[in-house]
């Protein structure tokens, strides 16, 4: 097999050197960091499940027109995504009161929120991303005006999509994080979704017991991190697809 160039590695994920211009593979690790990366873990199988659930987000969100780097899985780890200029923000969508939302606003987590409260954080871990307003973002041109339009138009379409597709599956969106990124066309650019959408990146609770079944099992040492990633895919219907190692459910 031939070396490819390794084009960035992040906590969970490796980006690699695509076939083609303008294409990039994304490798899903089983790393799994939390508290910007003051704990870690290797959960085995969590990349496999990550790169089909959010093979299969991404998917259905390309179906209803949110325009996102997802080409297609390649196998069990790997994807290839389209290339973009990462905008330097992880954009983060609430509906229930949770996380640092509770702690910095003392609103009691499972709180439902009057609405939809959508949040930036400056990617950059040596600040460990902190919490930034549009003006930051224009002042500092991490983002135009436009681009923060197009942003929170299309963060509220990925809600209202996802809240819905969970609700379907007895799942309630708490919160999720997303990252966009640009392409460029001529001398025009737009912004496309990008990273992934997983349990890793979203809060995903029982809708009748508020079990959580995401990233929060690992952060606050719950158990079962794999065996509720797994719960998720399951009710999706894609475990089908999963190799038998990750079926039998161990992790
Ligand atoms: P927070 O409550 O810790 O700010 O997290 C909000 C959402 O963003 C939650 O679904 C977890 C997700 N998230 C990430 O995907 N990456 C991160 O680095 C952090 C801090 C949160
Ligand atoms: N992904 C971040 C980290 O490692 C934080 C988190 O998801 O809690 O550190």
């Amino acid at each position: 097999m031939t070396r490819r160039k390794k084009i960035y590695e992040g906590k969970a994920k490796i980006l690699y050197e695509g076939p083609e211009p303008g294409t990039l593979i994304q490798y899903f690790k089983d790393d799994a960091t939390a508290f910007n990366a003051q704990k870690k873990a290797v959960l085995e199988g969590k990349g496999v499940i990550n790169n089909r659930i959010s093979e299969y987000v991404m998917t259905r969100l390309n179906a209803i027109g949110v325009h996102n780097h997802f080409i297609k899985r390649l196998n069990l780890r790997e994807q290839l995504i389209k290339e973009v200029e990462i905008i330097p923000l992880e954009v983060v969508c609430r509906n229930v009161a949770a996380g640092s939302l509770s702690t910095r606003l003392g609103i009691p987590e499972g709180q439902v929120l009057p609405r939809s409260i959508i949040e930036f954080y400056y990617k950059r871990d040596y600040l460990n991303d902190p919490l930034v307003t549009e003006e930051h973002i224009t002042a500092f041109n991490w983002a135009a005006t436009q681009e923060i339009d197009d942003i929170l138009a299309t963060t509220l379409r990925v809600n209202d999509f996802l809240s819905g597709m969970f609700g379907a599956i007895g799942i309630t969106l708490v919160d999720f994080k997303i990252e966009f990124g640009r392409v460029w066309e001529g001398d025009f650019s737009r912004v496309i979704l990008a990273d992934e959408i997983s349990p890793d990146s979203c809060r995903l609770w029982d809708s009748t017991t508020n079990e959580k079944l995401d990233k929060d099992r690992f952060r606050r040492d719950l158990g079962n991190v794999i065996e509720s990633y797994t719960e998720v895919a399951r009710r999706l219907g894609i475990m089908n697809e999963m190799p038998t190692v990750i079926q039998g459910g161990k992790g």
